[in-house]
């Protein structure tokens, strides 16, 4: 079989789950762990024949995706930030969105120049943010926190795979209290309500944790009020909070932080033009 058969073989044998650009899209990521080579490579490879061993994996592969299993999952690692992370399903895939978050963090830390940086990510899942800002921050100390010792393993070997010197806390953020100080506190938590869980694709359904996703209806905001709450005695004066939030609740997200007095609130919206990340700070005491 040559790498043209083979895309048609996958296109086919995933058409009841992604259409053709989305399982094309799948057989690239595929490729890249199994052949090494990308998707150009993969284009001009086109006519030639897929040695027998890849063709094993690739089929075993196939018959993983057919079940609906996210190919992250599958080949247990992604990319984010540009940088590699190990995933299994005890992990949420880290998503775009949250690279722009990353992004929104780093611009904002090298403009105020901060030096000897202490930084917490709060639900630090894969470990992608704390990661990638470590990585591009050396010198900032950095922490980070979630509930799940499964999800700490994964992101220890996160850290490990990056050689980036983090400090990991086993704890649930609605009752954890610190003597520490952060100049930057960040955190995506859990923010889809079970109303919008009935419209989710089955696959993130399925196969994605459900601890680092959902929360109340009656109480969505329940992880930004303790990181807010946590942040009110932890950041230090000139500190900033950062968050990923659900698209349709930003307005009540700003509310809460300004109920508790936090200043400089700012919206962003991410690539796809919704509501998805804030800033704020504390307002100095006098
Ligand atoms: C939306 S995921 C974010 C994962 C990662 N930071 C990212 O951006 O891809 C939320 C994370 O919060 C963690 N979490 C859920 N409840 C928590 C709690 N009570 N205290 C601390 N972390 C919690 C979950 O285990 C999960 O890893």
């Amino acid at each position: 079989m040559n790498f043209k058969l083979l895309l048609q073989h996958f296109t086919r044998e995933l058409s009841g789950l992604y259409d053709h650009e989305e399982a094309a899209a799948i057989l690239n990521i595929v490729t890249r762990q199994v052949s090494g080579f990308d998707r150009g490579k993969l284009l001009l490879k086109s006519s030639e024949s897929v040695p027998e061993g890849d063709l094993t994996l690739f089929n075993s592969f196939l018959t993983e995706l057919k079940t609906g299993k996210p190919v992250q999952y599958v080949l247990g690692e992604t990319v984010f930030y540009g940088l590699p992370f190990k995933v299994s399903p005890s992990v949420l895939i880290p998503r775009p969105e949250t690279e722009e978050l990353v992004e929104w963090v780093l611009d904002t830390v090298d403009v105020t120049g901060m030096s000897g940086l202490q930084i917490l990510d709060v639900g630090t899942g894969s470990g992608c943010i704390a990661v990638c800002l470590k990585k591009n921050l050396g010198a900032a100390g950095v922490f980070a926190l979630d509930v799940s010792k499964d999800c700490l393993l994964i992101a220890a070997t996160n850290a490990t795979l990056n050689e980036a010197d983090i400090i990991f806390i086993e704890a649930d953020i609605r009752n954890y209290s610190d003597a520490r100080k952060f100049d930057v506190i960040v955190s995506n938590p859990p923010y889809i309500t079970m109303d919008e869980k009935q419209a989710m694709h089955e696959n993130v359904l399925t196969h994605e944790p459900h601890l680092a996703l959902f929360v109340s209806n009656e109480d969505p905001l329940v992880f930004y009020r303790a990181v807010a709450d946590f942040a009110l005695s932890n950041l230090s004066s000139e500190g900033l909070l950062f968050f990923e939030i659900n698209e349709y609740l930003g307005k009540e997200t700003l509310k809460m932080l300004h109920d508790k007095s936090f200043i400089d609130t700012e919206l962003r919206k991410d690539m796809q033009g919704k509501d998805r990340m804030i800033r704020c700070r504390l307002k100095a005491s006098e």
